[in-house]
Order: C-alpha cells, then structure tokens, then sequence
C-alpha cells in the first residue's frame, strides 16, 4: 500500500501557485481575489470555507467572506451575486452549499458569471469541460486529477468505478476520467444508489473514486487487490477524542481496504487538502485570463 498523501502533493503545488500570484502581482499591482459566500452557519461549511479564505492568503491571493444569516432571501442573494459579477477587482465567487431551503442552487449557480465560476459548476463550465475545452473544473474532481498527477499514476485504460453521482464530485469526475486526456482515457462505470450489484462492480474497479457520503461504505471485500482508492467523504462527526470537537471519516473503511489497495487516500490528509489546490488554481487562471478573456 502507498499513500496517496495529499497534504505532501497540495503544499508542493502550493507553493507553485504562490509563486505565480507573486508574479501577476508583479506584473498587475494586484493580487488574484476570491470571493466566498457563505449563508447559514452550518459546521462543515464554516470550516471548509474558513480553510478556503486562510488557503488564499498562504499563497498570496486577496480574499473576501461575505456572510448572510438563513434568512437571506433568494433576491438578495442573487442581487449581491450580480454586483459582483460586474466588480472586476473579483477574478472568482463561490457561494457554498448547501443553501437553505428557500434558495435555488441551480438559480444561484447559473447567477454567478461563467468567467468568475471557479467552482466550475455553471452550465457552461460543465458543458465546455464535456467537450474537453478549456474550463473551470470544479474544485474535488480538479484535485483529484492533481493528486493523480503529483503521483505520476497511469490511468490509461483502467476501469475506474465511481460510487456517487452527484453535481459536484461524481458526475464531473465520471466525465473527466472518460476524456482523452491524462489523467483520463479509463472505461467509467457511475454507480449510484440505485445501481444494482454494487458490490460486484466496485470488485471490476481498477480506479474506484468513493464520493457517496457514506462512513466507511466501502469495505475491504468490495475492493480489487491492488486497486486504487480514492476517498472523498469527509463525514463529520462529534468526538471527545480531538481538539477541535469533530473527528472525520472517510467513504472507505481505510483500515482495511488500505493493505489491499495498491495507492489509497486518508481521510483527512487526502482528496480534502487537493480540493483546496483546484479552486486555487482555477481563481489564478481567472485572474491570468487563461480560461476566458
Ligand atoms: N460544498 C461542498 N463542496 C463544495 C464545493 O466544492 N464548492 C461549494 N461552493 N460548495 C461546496
């Protein structure tokens, strides 16, 4: 078993990031700027948001929180989203989810201008991503593609089997590692809830990428000797035995799957710190203009 450790590939990019932002700073007289929304004060969110905002400022990029409270209506959010859109000292915004039940999500992702969509999840975005053009990729899939370059691993041909198929992390990876493209060109099976004999086929995976939500769903008897193991869950849940009051686990039972598995990911340590990279990386090439003009 090796480990696929994702604080070790994220602060080596990191660092590569850093010293482009130092760069454009040079060049423009300002520093690449990610605004973050955030409604509610959900935990998990709070976290991953507060990472987000402290992450930029490691790497020299501006970054800004606008907080609401549940109440927000959808038109005041959606009239602060447009304001931003037209401030062009905002080379990216995210407004992270879950929203609160009287909100859209997918009013308030196709609000958020295309060219400021670092979390790539706009239509356009994902459309543009299908026909393998240049895009933002959304941030886990984006990471997860950095994780697998950072360790040089072939995915050429392999069967990777992904277990979730939602907006955000298994739907766009399924179509990221179908692309001609490296890391890509793997035979994809998307496996969902529904999906009958689950167990049989994530035994078919070379690749199996775990982005069901579930603690420790997969298990050891479902995994291919020597397979790799991606796992992006990060269920939360109280604990007495950290200092932060939280402990998180991961979708794959780590403790057994890992002395089967050729190449796995811990939960923390894994695909979480490569999630931050992606929206780093897409809210620099917004700022350089690499994606749109
Ligand atoms: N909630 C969980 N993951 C994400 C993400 O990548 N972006 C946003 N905006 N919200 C999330």
């Amino acid at each position: 078993m090796n480990l696929l450790d994702g604080k070790f590939a994220s602060e080596k990019i990191k660092i590569e990031i850093a010293q482009e932002a130092a760069a454009f700073l040079a060049e423009s007289g300002r520093k690449p700027h990610l605004v973050a929304i955030l409604v509610g004060n959900d935990g998990g969110s709070e976290t991953y948001v507060a990472s987000k905002m402290k992450n930029c400022e490691k790497v020299g990029f501006r970054s800004s929180l606008i907080r609401y409270d549940n109440s927000v209506t959808e038109i005041d959010l959606l009239a602060k989203i447009k304001e931003i859109n037209q401030d062009s000292s905002v080379d990216g915004l995210i407004v992270q989810l879950p929203l609160p039940k009287h909100i859209d999500p997918e009013k308030v992702t196709e609000t958020i201008d295309y060219r400021k969509d670092v979390d790539g999840f706009h239509p356009v975005n994902l459309g543009r991503m299908m026909r393998n053009l240049p895009c933002f990729i959304p941030a886990t899939p984006y990471g997860i593609l950095l994780m697998l370059q950072a360790y040089q691993i072939d995915t050429t041909g392999k069967h990777c089997v992904i277990v979730g198929r939602s907006n955000i992390v298994g739907s766009p990876m399924s179509i990221l590692m179908a692309r001609n493209a490296n890391p890509g060109n793997c035979t994809v099976t998307l496996t969902h809830s529904k999906t009958h004999n689950l167990k049989e086929i994530i035994l078919q995976g070379d690749i199996v990428i775990a982005a069901i939500g579930r603690k420790k769903f997969v298990t050891a008897d479902m995994v291919k000797r020597g397979a790799i193991i991606i796992d992006v869950g990060i269920n939360r849940e109280t604990s007495t035995e950290t200092k932060s009051g939280f402990k998180l686990f991961g979708d794959v039972d780590f403790d057994n799957v890992a002395p089967i598995s050729s190449w796995i990911t811990p939960v923390p340590g894994g695909v979480g710190l490569m999630t931050i990279v992606g929206l780093l990386k897409n809210t620099l090439a917004s700022a350089k203009k690499e994606i749109y003009i």
